[in-house]
């Protein structure tokens, strides 16, 4: 029996376009996404019966084949049978479920990373990354994570400079959950006449605020299309996210498509501050304070 314990962390969006719908059923996207130190834990177990039982801490998240860390193991199985042993999986869930963090994904990129260590597969991160393409648009960025460009449907990776610095406070309703599919469809029917506007050189005006590394600069250009059909649809997202730019935020937006928004604060202090000031207002509201990291996934202990 062999064991591995793994860090998966949580993604924010800084920048999202939604470019326009493609033959597959996707969209066509532009985003920069940015992992932060919110993380969950992954213990890998190899086990002799030839299965695979998965557990976690959190009520919410399915203990069956939809799980995106069980889908992870059988593609690995899949396609190494001969490496391949029976596993327990066991998630200690901080992540917050369908928040539009990438918490699901996560979990898969950690199992992706810990079977190549624990099977000895010797397979490099581009073929992680194309193997978690197939299970999700956001998972090849959780296997990397740091900071990065994403075209395609979320799937194409040109890794940017690391952001340092600063703090992130994370808001979330705590009984809300988003469907994605519904935010990219609501899109489509609401704002397709700006399809044809949407280019990726916005998102190069980004990319190059985010070079100049000022947390102000970059705050004040933070932007997600998904805001425009999230918000009017909750306006109690839109209100949570004037509450954050109340106390002294340097930008606030909506994560993925939501409902988790996001604040960018000065220094961490500033933002346990904001937190603490905002508790009482929110009670129906989770916050958690985290920082910018470089990485995605970590192996913890093995
Ligand atoms: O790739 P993933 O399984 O995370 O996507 C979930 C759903 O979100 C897709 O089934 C699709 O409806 C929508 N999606 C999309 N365009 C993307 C990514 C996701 O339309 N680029």
């Amino acid at each position: 029996m062999s064991c591995v314990t793994l860090a998966a962390a949580a993604k924010i969006n800084l920048y999202l376009r939604i470019l326009g719908p493609r033959t597959d059923g996707y969209h066509e996207v532009a985003m920069v996404l940015q992992s932060v130190n919110l993380r969950d834990v992954i213990h890998l177990t190899t086990q002799s019966r030839k299965e695979f039982v998965i557990t976690c801490d959190h009520p919410q998240v399915p203990t069956d084949g939809t799980n995106l860390a069980v889908q992870a193991a059988r593609l690995l199985a899949e396609q190494f049978p001969h490496q391949a042993t029976g596993l327990t999986i066991h998630i200690e869930k901080h992540i917050p479920v369908a928040a539009g963090l990438a918490g699901g994904s996560s979990n898969g990129a950690a199992v992706l990373v810990g079977l190549n260590h624990l099977w000895g597969l010797g397979l490099t991160l581009a073929e992680l990354q194309a193997l978690a393409a197939r299970l999700g648009s956001d998972m090849p960025f959780c296997v990397q994570g740091g900071t990065a460009l994403g075209t395609g449907r979320g799937e194409i990776l040109e890794p940017l400079p690391p952001l340092t610095g600063g703090a992130v406070v994370l808001a979330k309703f705590t009984n809300l959950s988003i469907s994605t599919p519904w935010a990219y469809r609501t899109y489509g029917e609401n704002f397709s006449h700006s399809f044809a506007l949407a280019t990726g050189q916005e998102s190069d005006h980004f990319v190059q605020i985010l070079a100049s590394h000022s947390l102000a600069e970059i705050a004040s250009h933070l932007h997600n299309d998904f805001e425009s059909v999230v918000l009017p649809a909750y306006p109690q997202i839109q209100e949570l996210k004037q509450g954050l730019l109340n106390t002294g935020a340097l930008g606030s937006l909506l994560s993925g498509s939501g409902p988790t928004v996001f604040a960018l604060y000065a220094d961490l202090t500033q933002a346990n501050q904001a937190v603490s000031a905002l508790k009482t207002n929110y009670r129906e509201v989770d916050f958690w304070v985290a920082e910018f990291c470089h990485w995605g996934v970590q192996i913890t202990s093995s």
